[in-house]
């Protein structure tokens, strides 16, 4: 067995149960690109510090370039016995070119190398995910601009509440894409630091230059504490709350298609390219995909806590524990990533089933409300005109009928205000129209947000 690079005060090796418990190269292998490009920059400032020769820098940049090479053609050989991703990669550095290869390590530890990596991992991570969170809003905005006109009965509590325009209801997850991408953003600007430099815990003697690896590597400044750089992960604890939130919402929506493919609503129906059969029911056609995006939520909600009953009580300030912080950010990364891809695949693959929506939107007396305003536009206080309207519904619901069928007498004998003007608010179609207000479903404020956002997405 080969000596540990930090073998020098040891008598024997570890156990292969220790060895196999301890190695993280299984799963941090994934951060070998952004390993190498710190310590390229930690090199070239080691070089021009005077603490390497120029020389040694040159070979460390050329081996290192040969190593990246040898790993994106699958021919490196990871080893468990090297623990980690940066011994892996220091180690065949050293077998590839020999002395300088031992200087890379001058003015740095693990502890502020896997945070550089990991801060470089995350930040292309977040660029990643806004990208597709931007690609799922262009689908949502693609299907507003399919459906014009189409209402649909809006709901709380499940139970018929008003109508609204489809339109309208898409731009709202729409919105809740928007701030889920300012949450990640948001975080990039925080986690933006270099902790390159901070060392195991206390910083160096040796005179390197922080400023200028920080810069190198796109970093807006290096972290101004060194035992902060290595001891915290809320950057990370910040990524996968964003994550969790968007897990969130894209649960929500996977809710409501699934509900609105069922035979019940019937309001969409998915394309065969995107359902799924039964192995024993033969007529069965499955919305697996958006189930799965509502229970894939529960792998990035799981993620967060993970991380934060990991770093929870933890005392300054690096600590193995931390090296079980890379997993659950990967798999809060990939799984947030497929579900936005599968939530804007399945939103470009349906289509909204306008006969059977019609037919559904009489019942639920959706215009009530809207019946309710008339009065108040009439002088009636609303609280009264809750209580006349509530007794209108209530007839029809002895009649058997909705509120348009009641005769201007049948009207008349539950509030004196009503004229024949109110039928132009009953209906669905005319209580759509009756919403003004900003923000609203009205046509016109619907209008004005499906410009916003196709300027905004650059879509035409
Ligand atoms: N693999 C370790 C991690 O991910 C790297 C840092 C190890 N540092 C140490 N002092 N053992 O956290």
């Amino acid at each position: 067995k080969e000596t540990k690079l930090w073998g020098g005060r040891f008598e024997e090796g570890v156990t292969d149960v220790v060895e196999k418990f301890t190695e993280s190269v299984s799963f941090d292998k994934a951060l070998y690109k952004h390993d190498i490009m710190g310590s390229k920059a930690h090199a070239s400032m080691l070089a021009k510090q005077g603490l390497i020769s120029e020389s040694d820098k040159d070979c460390i940049v050329v081996g290192l370039n040969e190593i990246q090479r040898r790993i994106e053609a699958g021919e490196f050989v990871w080893r468990a016995d090297r623990e980690d991703v940066h011994m892996n990669i220091e180690a065949a550095l050293t077998d590839m070119i020999g002395e300088p290869a031992k200087k890379l390590h001058t003015a740095r530890s693990r502890n502020d190398q896997v945070l550089t990596d990991f801060r470089l991992w995350c930040r292309d991570a977040i660029d990643r995910i806004v990208e597709c969170i931007q690609n799922l809003q262009v689908a949502f905005v693609t299907l507003a601009l399919k459906n014009e006109g189409l209402i649909v009965p809006g709901y709380t509590h499940l139970q018929r509440a008003q109508p609204v325009l489809l339109q309208h209801l898409l731009l709202a997850y729409v919105e809740q894409l928007e701030r889920d991408a300012g949450r990640l953003l948001d975080c990039k600007v925080r986690l933006n630091f270099c902790p390159l430099g901070a060392c195991a815990l206390a910083g160096t003697g040796l005179a390197i230059d922080r400023f200028m690896t920080s810069d190198a590597l796109g970093f807006t400044a290096p972290l101004r504490n060194s035992i902060d750089a290595v001891s915290d992960r809320d950057f990370v604890i910040e990524l996968l709350s964003a994550n969790s939130i968007t897990a969130v919402h894209l649960s929500r929506l996977g809710e409501e298609w699934v509900l609105w493919a069922s035979e019940e609503f019937g309001f969409i129906t998915p394309s065969d390219s995107v359902s799924t059969g039964s192995s024993i029911m033969p007529q069965k056609k499955n919305p697996d995909p958006m189930e799965l995006v509502r229970g894939k939520s529960a792998r990035v909600i799981g993620d967060l806590v993970t991380l934060l009953t990991l770093c929870k009580g933890l005392p300054l300030a690096y600590n193995r524990d931390l090296q079980e912080d890379k997993e659950p950010v990967f798999d809060s990364v990939k799984t947030i990533v497929g579900m936005l891809e599968v939530s804007a695949e399945f939103a470009q693959n349906i289509t909204f089933n306008k006969e059977r929506i019609q037919k559904a939107l009489p019942a639920g007396y959706l215009d009530a409300t809207t019946l309710a305003d008339y009065l108040v536009k009439k002088g009636i206080p609303f609280r009264t005109s809750h209580d006349i309207v509530g007794r209108s519904v209530a007839l029809c619901v002895y009649k058997n009928c909705q509120l348009q069928d009641l005769s201007l007498d049948e009207m008349k004998s539950l509030s004196p205000v009503f004229e024949e003007d109110v039928y132009e608010f009953l209906g669905v179609e005319n209580a759509v129209q009756k919403f003004s207000s900003y923000g609203s479903t009205g046509s016109a404020c619907v209008t004005s947000q499906l410009y916003y956002w196709t300027t905004k997405l650059d879509i035409n």
